[in-house]
C-alpha cells in the first residue's frame, strides 16, 4: 500500500526508476509529457533504445545458454523445442537480415499472418529488431477481415506459413493470405512462408519467398536499430462498438517498460521458473505476456501451438506437469470448458510446481474460479484476475501473486502506478467504496495506447472524449467496500466471445451483405462456456417468407468476413427490430429478450414500433 500510494503521488519518480533498470542507448530528457485535450502521451522522451537489446542481447551477454521459449508442437508425439537466448538472438538476427534484404526498413509495416510457431515470435522480434512495425493478425481470422488489416496498415511484407496444426485438423494459412492479397491488397510487396505442415498451396514467383530457403542462409549479426521511445513498436486491431475495427499504436519505450514491470509484478516471476501462458501472439496477451514482457525478464517462456483438448482434455496438465510451469496464465472460457470434461484429466497430472495461476480475457464467474483454484490449484496457490485491454498494452488491474489477499471474480487492485475510478454517465466521480460505475484511468501509464493508426481522431473520440481528463475503459465495474474492483462487462456495443472481442457493428455488417438482408442487430447472450455468444436478429427481403437455409447461408457470411470466432450462436429471422423514434436499434431491448428476460422490458409504449415486441419474444 505504502508503494502504491507513493506512486500515486509521486509518478514520475515512481516510472523513472523502474525504466532505470533498462538498456538505454540514451536517456530521456522528460519522464512525461502529456495532454488529455490532444490525447497525447509522451513517455520518456528523448530516450533511445531497441526493445529487442532489452529482450535478448542484454540476456544472451550474461545467461546466453538459458532457455527463452520452450515451444510445445500440436502432436504429443513431437518433441518440444528448447530455445536459448542466444539461439533465439541468432535467429531473430538472421530473420532481421532477410526481411531487410526483402526491401523492409524503419517504420515500414510488416503483416504476420502464422500459426504459433516460434518463427512467429522470431518473426514478431525480427522486425523490433530493424525498426520496422509488426501487426500480427490472428490466424483465425478470414481473408476478408485480413485484407481490412493489409489495407489499413499498407504493409509491405506478409508472413506466413503453409498451413497450421490445429489438434487432429491442418488448417491451410497461406491460402488464406492469397485470397486476402487478390482483394486489392496493393501495398504488399513479398510475402514470405514458413514451411510447416507441407500442405500443398499455389506459389507465385513475382511475390511469394520461401523462409526456409533464405532465412538459414542469412548472416545472424544485426545490429538493433536505434529507436526513439515514442517510435510506434508494433500495431494490434481490435474491435470497437462502431465501423471497422481499429488499429491499437504502442510504442517502443514506454511499451516496454510496463509490459516488463507488470510481468514481473504480477506473476512474481523468479529465475529458472517456468511460466507459461495458452494465449495466441495473435492477440494483446500474447504479445505482452508471450513474448516482451516474459523475455524482458529473462524468463523462460512457453510457447503451445495446439488446442487444449487435443489429444484429450488433459494436455494443459500434462504439459504443465511434464515441463515443470510454475506459472499458469490462460482464459477463463478455457477453464470452462475444460470443467466440463471433469476433474480426473487434472487429478491424472502431477501439478506441484505451480505456484500462480492467472485468468484473462473476461470476467470469471465464481464457479469456473473455485474449480481453478480447488482442483488445478489444490486449494494452494494464488489465482490473479488480471484485467487489461489492447489498449492498456499491459495488466492494469489484478492481484500481485502471493501477496495481494483474493477475493473470487475481483480483478482486486490496481497494480502501483495505476489509478482507476468510476464515473457516472455525466462523468462526475464516484467516490467512497461500494459503489459501481463506469471503469476509467484517471493518470496516464507508460503502455497507454498512442493512437488509432493513421485516424488520431478517432482514438481522441474514443477513448478520450466522454469523460475530460480521463481514459475510459468502455467496461463497467464496481469497487467494493475494501476498494477491490470487480469488472462486471462492457457497457458499449462490444461483445466478448471466449475473451474474443467483437463489434456488434462489424458483424451487423457482415450480415447486412448477405444479398437477402435488409437489416439486422447483433448481442451478446450469456453463454456457459464462451462467456458470451453472438445473437443475430435479422430482417430479410420480403415480406418475412423465406428460403429455408438462409440462416446457414447467413452464418457463412460471417465467417467469411470475420472469421469462425464471429459465427452467430443463433439467428432469429424478424419482420421488424425495436427502434426508438429517432430509428436508433434498441439494442437493450434485444439483449433483454435474447437472455430471456422477457418481463422487466421496462416502457416500451416510446417506441416506434412497440408491436414488434410481442413477435420477437414468441421466436
Ligand atoms: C476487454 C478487453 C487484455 C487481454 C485480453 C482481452 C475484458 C479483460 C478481464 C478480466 C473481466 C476482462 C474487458 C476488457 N476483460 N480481462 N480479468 N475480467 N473482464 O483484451 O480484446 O482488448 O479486450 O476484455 O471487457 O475491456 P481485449
Amino acid at each position: 500500500l505504502e508503494v502504491y500510494n507513493q506512486s500515486i503521488e509521486d509518478p514520475l519518480s515512481f516510472w523513472s526508476s523502474i525504466a532505470e533498470d533498462f538498456e538505454w542507448i540514451k536517456k530521456w530528457d522528460t519522464v512525461l509529457e502529456h495532454d488529455w485535450g490532444a490525447a497525447t502521451t509522451k513517455w520518456f522522451n528523448g530516450a533511445v533504445t531497441n526493445i529487442t537489446l532489452n529482450c535478448l542481447d542484454r540476456h544472451v551477454a550474461e545467461q546466453p545458454d538459458k532457455t527463452a521459449i520452450t515451444w510445445v508442437p500440436n502432436s504429443p508425439d513431437v518433441a518440444v523445442q528448447y530455445i536459448t537466448y542466444k539461439d533465439l538472438l541468432d535467429r531473430v538476427c538472421q530473420a532481421a537480415n532477410c526481411f531487410k534484404e526483402l526491401g523492409v526498413g524503419k517504420g515500414d509495416r510488416v503483416c504476420l499472418y502464422m500459426p504459433m510457431i516460434p518463427e512467429l515470435a522470431i518473426s514478431v522480434l525480427a522486425c523490433a529488431r530493424i525498426g520496422a512495425i509488426h501487426s500480427v493478425v490472428f490466424a483465425g481470422f478470414s481473408a476478408q477481415a485480413l485484407a481490412d488489416r493489409i489495407k489499413d496498415a499498407e504493409a509491405k511484407l506478409i508472413i506466413t506459413s503453409d498451413g497450421n496444426f490445429r489438434g487432429s485438423k491442418v488448417i491451410p494459412v497461406k491460402e488464406v493470405v492469397d485470397t486476402a492479397i487478390e482483394m486489392d491488397c496493393r501495398s504488399v510487396e513479398k510475402v514470405l512462408v514458413v514451411k510447416r505442415t507441407g500442405s500443398s498451396m499455389d506459389w507465385n514467383d513475382a511475390i511469394d519467398v520461401s523462409w526456409d530457403d533464405l532465412v538459414p542462409k542469412m548472416d545472424s549479426f544485426c545490429s538493433a536499430e536505434p529507436r526513439s521511445s515514442e517510435d510506434t513498436l508494433f500495431i494490434l486491431y481490435t474491435s470497437g462498438s462502431t465501423g471497422k475495427p481499429k488499429g491499437v499504436v504502442h510504442s517502443c519505450g514506454g511499451y516496454m517498460v510496463y509490459t516488463a514491470y507488470s510481468f514481473k509484478q504480477v506473476f512474481q516471476y523468479k529465475d529458472d521458473d517456468v511460466y507459461w501462458c495458452t494465449a495466441d501472439i495473435g492477440w494483446i496477451t500474447g504479445h505482452s505476456y508471450i513474448v516482451y514482457g516474459p523475455l524482458l525478464n529473462s524468463a523462460n517462456t512457453v510457447m503451445f501451438e495446439g488446442v487444449p483438448t487435443y489429444p484429450e482434455a488433459g494436455r494443459f496438465w500434462s504439459i504443465c506437469e511434464h515441463l515443470k510451469v510454475n506459472q499458469f496464465y490462460t482464459a477463463p472460457t478455457a477453464i470452462r470448458a475444460l470443467q466440463a470434461f471433469g476433474d480426473d484429466y487434472v487429478n491424472r497430472y502431477d501439478l506441484s510446481n505451480l505456484k500462480v495461476l492467472g485468468t484473462v480475457g473476461e470476467p470469471i464467474n465464481e464457479e469456473a474460479w473455485e474449480w481453478y483454484y480447488r482442483v488445478v490449484g489444490q486449494s494452494k496457490i494464488p489465482i490473479v484476475d488480471t484485467w487489461w485491454q489492447t489498449e492498456t498494452g499491459g495488466i492494469m488491474i489484478s492481484a500481485l501473486a502471493g501477496i495481494t489477499p483474493l477475493k473470487p471474480s475481483y480483478a482486486s487492485l490496481p497494480l502501483p502506478g495505476i489509478e482507476p475510478c468510476l464515473v457516472d454517465e455525466n462523468g462526475t466521480e464516484i467516490t467512497g467504496n461500494n459503489v459501481e460505475g463506469l471503469l476509467c484511468v484517471k493518470s496516464p501509464w507508460p503502455s497507454m495506447i498512442r493512437t488509432t493508426y493513421g485516424d488520431h481522431a478517432r482514438c481522441k473520440q474514443v477513448y478520450f472524449s466522454d469523460f475530460p481528463k480521463k481514459y475510459f475503459t468502455g467496461d463497467g465495474a464496481r469497487r467494493d467496500e475494501n476498494g477491490y474492483y470487480r469488472i462486471i462487462g462492457r457497457v458499449d456495443d462490444v461483445i466478448n466471445v471466449s475473451g474474443h472481442r467483437m463489434g456488434t457493428a462489424e458483424i451487423e455488417n457482415a450480415i447486412n451483405s448477405h444479398p437477402l438482408v435488409v437489416e439486422s442487430a447483433v448481442v451478446g447472450v450469456p453463454h456457459s462456456v464462451k462467456g458470451q455468444g453472438v445473437m443475430a436478429f435479422v430482417i430479410l427481403l420480403g415480406s418475412g417468407q423465406h428460403e429455408t437455409g438462409v440462416e446457414v447461408s447467413i452464418e457463412e457470411t460471417v465467417v467469411k468476413a470475420i472469421g469462425k470466432i464471429a459465427r452467430p450462436e443463433k439467428i432469429s429471422i424478424v419482420s421488424g427490430l425495436p427502434k426508438t423514434r429517432s430509428g436508433k436499434i434498441m439494442r437493450r431491448l434485444l439483449r433483454k429478450i435474447a437472455s430471456g428476460q422477457n418481463e422487466d422490458l421496462g416502457d416500451i409504449s416510446t417506441l416506434l414500433n412497440p408491436d414488434i415486441i410481442d413477435e420477437i419474444k414468441g421466436k
